[in-house]
């Protein structure tokens, strides 16, 4: 449904996007995860063509962003970073003068808006001058005209930004409404929106796509050896050497006590399930085991992982001033 390939940027000397290439299936929610100053709004508005590319393709429902622009623009929403509200219109009017500048014909204008009114729950404030929406309301207004005119797809800049909890999580929901019957493009640089939200994730950083994944695949991948979590009440002996000792593990670390109990993360080479062997060591000193459980590399850990290490190597501006 949307095709991005080897798509580049330049701002003068700033290259804004160096050859970033992903695809999105139909009815697919892709989260675009990155820091400040990544990439994302760039990438977003070319796609939607706000701006032209310097180099690279982008296929949007079929058709070619930059050979075919209106084609492309006619079946795409967008919500800005800031979405553009005309403050002397009430919510209504705004949404029925957005509806006829998307072309949806005079007739089905009224019942359009009042749909999308519903879908992103706005319709009390219908009446309300745009002006005087709260932060939240106008996103959601934002997000009401982004879908007006049922667009196969749709590109929400920061989605959730600025929103309070409770809208945040009413607006990841609608999002995953309007997946299956479009397909979603959202940026964000919160982890957790992309774990809740998305089936997949692209991150980039410096104008770099770092990875593209599931959420699950990000973690185990990263996940090179396999590390468990095990508390031990060893009446205040150290399990360490113990521990160390079972056949398969690679590495004993203390991880906190209290009182006679102790942690300890146990790292084994990655495939080598080395959980009946711990538990019976423990269990033959006459321990007690309170607790084995394998632990996983968090998305922000994975994040800082990858942003950091692209940080190692040259930045883009610099590869290319
Ligand atoms: N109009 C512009 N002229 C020059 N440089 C720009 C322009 N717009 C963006 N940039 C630069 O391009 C890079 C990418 O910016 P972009 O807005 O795409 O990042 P972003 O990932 O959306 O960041 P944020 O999370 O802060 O919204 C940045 O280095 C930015 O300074
Ligand atoms: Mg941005």
């Amino acid at each position: 449904m949307i095709e991005v390939q080897h798509l580049t940027k330049r701002y003068g000397r700033v290259t804004a996007v160096q050859d970033v290439s992903f695809r999105v299936e139909r009815g697919e929610i892709l989260g675009f995860l990155g820091p400040n100053g990544a990439g994302k709004t760039t990438t977003m508005r070319i796609l939607t063509g706000y701006m032209p590319a310097t180099s690279g393709k982008a296929v949007v429902a079929g058709f070619d962003v930059f050979d075919q622009p209106i084609e492309a623009k006619r079946r795409t929403g967008y919500l800005p970073e800031t979405p553009p509200l005309y403050p002397d219109m009430t919510v209504r009017e705004y949404l029925l003068f957005v509806a006829s500048l998307k072309g949806v014909p005079g007739k089905e204008r009224r019942a359009r808006v009042d749909q999308a009114m519903t879908k992103t729950r706005v319709a009390d404030m219908a009446e309300r001058h745009c002006a005087k929406l709260s932060k939240g309301y106008r996103q959601r207004v934002g997000l009401a005209q982004a879908i007006l005119h049922n667009p196969d797809v749709l590109i929400l800049d920061e989605p959730t930004a600025g929103l309070d909890p409770k809208q945040i999580i009413e607006t990841r929901q609608l999002i995953k409404e309007l997946a299956g019957t479009h397909t979603i493009i959202l940026s964000t640089h919160i982890l957790p929106e992309v774990a809740q939200t998305c089936q997949r994730v692209v991150i980039i950083n410096h104008g770099h796509v770092v990875a593209v994944d599931t959420p699950d695949n990000l973690t185990a991948r990263l996940r090179g050896s396999e590390t468990l979590y095990v508390q031990v009440d060893a009446a205040g002996a150290d399990a360490t050497p113990a521990l160390a000792a079972v056949p398969g593990v690679t590495r004993v670390a203390a991880s906190g006590s209290a009182g006679q109990t102790a942690g300890y993360e146990v790292e084994s080479a990655r495939g080598e399930d080395v959980r009946r062997a711990l538990a019976r060591t423990v269990v033959e000193r006459g321990w007690g085991l309170l607790e084995l459980r394998p632990m996983r590399m968090s998305l922000e850990e994975i994040f800082l992982h990858l942003t950091t290490e692209e940080e190692q190597k040259e930045p883009a501006e610099a590869a290319h001033a």
